[in-house]
């Protein structure tokens, strides 16, 4: 049973929490994963960036797309190191930073850039934006899989347990206007909008999904580019 709360610094979260967080039940990473697949067949990009791309698993599913130049950036050191550990990870470009920096570390530009689950610990999107805009290919995507803001204001954000105490991190809600005016002050506009439920996927769902209404939107994705002139 869990015993206390306590909140840890994001980097130090999810450090602990890589040891095992591929393995845990965890609703939001079964949603983005069905819409990212989604998104990959409907257009196959040949070179990837994803900003707080964790454990690598969304790196691993453009690759096994089609997808050739593999990158991603993180702030967990632990996180990345899981990454490293998947064995496609070896042709794939991984650094440790924070998403405002990361144009700044690596060349662009890329057909796919994703934020996936990453913007909650964000307080300052327009300087996620601004990164993404600089790595972003002229027909690229900028891809945004993000917990719904209303599943975001009614309480729900990234945790996880280790040894009896739950772990939690700081986080944001950020309403999809919010994120469509920080793309837009980085030149970017929104071309899709589709607010996921568990309805929409047509698979058996896990436990902690099924239990959920059916109808209550649980991951917001936005897809942004540049416009054609
Ligand atoms: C919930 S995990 C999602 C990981 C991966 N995107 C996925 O979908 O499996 C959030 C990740 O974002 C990273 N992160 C959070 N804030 C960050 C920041 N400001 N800069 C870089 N990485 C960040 C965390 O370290 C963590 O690995």
């Amino acid at each position: 049973m869990t015993e206390r709360k306590e909140t840890l610094g994001v980097s130090q979260a999810y450090d602990l929490w890589a040891e095992d967080y591929d393995a845990f039940d965890n609703p939001m990473l079964f949603m983005a994963d069905r819409a990212l697949r989604q998104a990959l067949s409907r257009r196959r990009p040949g070179s990837v960036f994803e900003f707080g791309c964790g454990t690598g698993r969304n790196l691993a599913l453009c690759n096994a797309y089609g997808a050739t130049r593999l990158a991603g950036c993180d702030i967990s050191g632990g996180m990345l190191s899981k990454a490293a550990e998947r064995p496609e990870a070896a042709a794939w470009t991984l650094i440790r930073s924070d998403i405002a920096s990361a144009a700044g570390r690596i060349d662009g530009p890329f057909d796919l850039l994703l934020f996936c689950l990453c913007l909650e610990h964000v307080q300052d999107l327009e300087a996620a934006f601004a990164a993404a805009a600089r790595l972003l290919a002229r027909d690229g995507d900028l891809a945004v899989f993000e917990i719904h803001p209303a599943f975001s204001a009614s309480g729900a954000g990234a945790h996880f347990v280790r040894d009896e105490v739950e772990i939690h991190m700081p986080t944001f809600t950020h309403e999809a206007a919010a994120y469509r005016a920080a793309a837009e002050k980085a030149g970017l506009h929104l071309t899709r909008r589709t607010d996921w439920t568990p309805a929409m996927t047509s698979e058996p769902l896990p436990e902690k999904i099924a239990r959920r209404s059916a109808d209550a939107p649980l991951l917001l994705e936005l897809s942004f580019r540049r416009p054609t002139a």
